[in-house]
């Protein structure tokens, strides 16, 4: 059997270079999501010797089944594919990373098993799978989601993330956010999934440089040039989500009638917002029922988070106060702001209700024309 605690604790070493950050070990005393680890014969018995008729998907690491564990919980199982180094450490970091986090926004690691060749993550099942099949896909069961549904699929991904790089400690940088890795409850209500890639933030370093990894059409330049990684990375792949969502294009497309050639998302979106052409920005499946002074709003986030120079996109925490601003506009409802955030209404003696509500509701700074350069690059 593998030592995931000294696997993990030397991974984290060789992937975050130079770093004096000192892993900890991996709870699973947690007791409102409490972990384990799995014996192969449960997890084969979970999956039906993980059927093909299991299969949910299938990304870089392995393929994911469905599964049913003894006590009746529905469980999703990621199988390793080939074992090398590499995708050993990003088994370790991921069962690292996942275990030590906990926030509604974040996929709940169940468990693992590492034995042999064999490596397997096993997290909750999230019924409506991941966010790209909504968007883009064409199977049966993905459902259009409607513009409400969009906005809190945005925020709650922005709360999850906020939550890696100003809560959790030591700070966690993601490094691949992106549709795939948002994956949907039976609500539709997101969770951000995949830390294979995530490295941890020793105190005080703001910056560091690494090998590039993550998604093409979603890495921020800085990083997809020069390995230069920071929060403000996931932050601009966020950008990306956010546009993804609006306008259900995918990331990278092929330009019509231009011989192949490819345009990202930025590149398409940005004129249309200089021009203040924002109805063209959403996405054509909406049938134009979409809210445009938030579909407005949604989008200048965006192009602020898609800043080419990473000093100017706003803090994970800064964007989540925009997106609830730009959604819930002046109206300062306390109800409307706590759908937005997930939470339940907390009861406060003698308040007024609007004490309740960020204050940056109240200074929506990025509402502003099309044409102001503020918004633009
Ligand atoms: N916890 C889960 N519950 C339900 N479905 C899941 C779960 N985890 C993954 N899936 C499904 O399995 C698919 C494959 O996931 P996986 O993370 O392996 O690959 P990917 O995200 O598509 O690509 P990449 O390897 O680049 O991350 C997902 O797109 C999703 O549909
Ligand atoms: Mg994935």
């Amino acid at each position: 059997m593998l030592k995931l605690r000294n696997l993990c604790c030397a991974s984290t070493i060789v992937d975050h270079e130079g770093s004096s950050c000192q892993s900890r070990a991996s709870s699973g005393s947690n007791t409102e999501h409490p972990w384990e680890v799995f014996t192969l014969k449960q997890l084969i018995n979970a999956t039906n010797n993980f059927h093909e008729n299991h299969k949910l998907g299938e990304g870089g690491f392995g393929a994911v089944y469905w599964g049913c564990t003894a006590g009746g919980g529905e469980i999703a199982v990621k199988r390793l594919k080939v074992l090398t180094a590499k995708a050993e450490l990003e088994f370790a970091v991921e069962v690292e990373v996942l275990g030590r986090v906990r926030h509604r926004n974040l996929l709940g690691l169940r468990g693992y098993y590492a034995g042999g060749n064999e490596r397997l993550i096993v997290y909750e099942y999230m019924h409506n799978r991941s966010l790209l099949g909504h968007l883009h896909g064409r199977r049966p069961h993905d459902v259009l989601l409607d513009w409400r549904q969009r906005l809190r699929i945005a925020f709650g991904s922005a709360s999850g993330i906020a939550y890696l790089h100003h809560e959790a400690k030591p700070h966690i940088i993601h490094r691949d956010i992106k549709a795939s890795n948002v994956l949907l409850d039976s609500k539709f209500r997101p969770k951000v999934a995949d830390f294979g890639f995530a490295k941890l933030v020793p105190e005080g370093v703001s910056q560091m440089t690494t090998r590039v990894k993550g998604t093409l059409g979603y890495l921020a330049p800085e990083y997809a040039m020069w390995g230069k990684v920071s929060e403000s990375c996931d932050v601009y792949s966020f950008g990306i989500l956010l546009l993804e969502i609006v306008s259900g294009r995918r990331p990278i497309e092929k330009v019509a009638g231009a011989g192949g050639v490819r345009q990202d998302i930025v590149q398409w979106a940005l004129p249309l917002a200089e021009g203040g052409k924002w109805d063209q920005i959403a996405d054509p499946r909406l049938e134009g029922r979409f809210d445009a002074v938030q579909l407005r709003n949604v989008v200048v986030v965006a192009v602020r988070c898609t800043d080419a120079c990473p000093e100017n996109r706003p803090e994970m925490r800064k964007v989540m106060e925009l997106l609830l601003a730009g959604i819930v506009g002046e109206s300062r409802r306390v109800k409307e702001v706590e759908y937005w955030k997930g939470e339940p209404k907390v009861e406060k003696k003698g308040g007024d209700e609007a004490d309740d509500v960020p204050t940056a509701i109240t200074q929506p700074s990025f509402c502003v024309p099309a044409n102001e350069s503020t918004m633009m690059r």
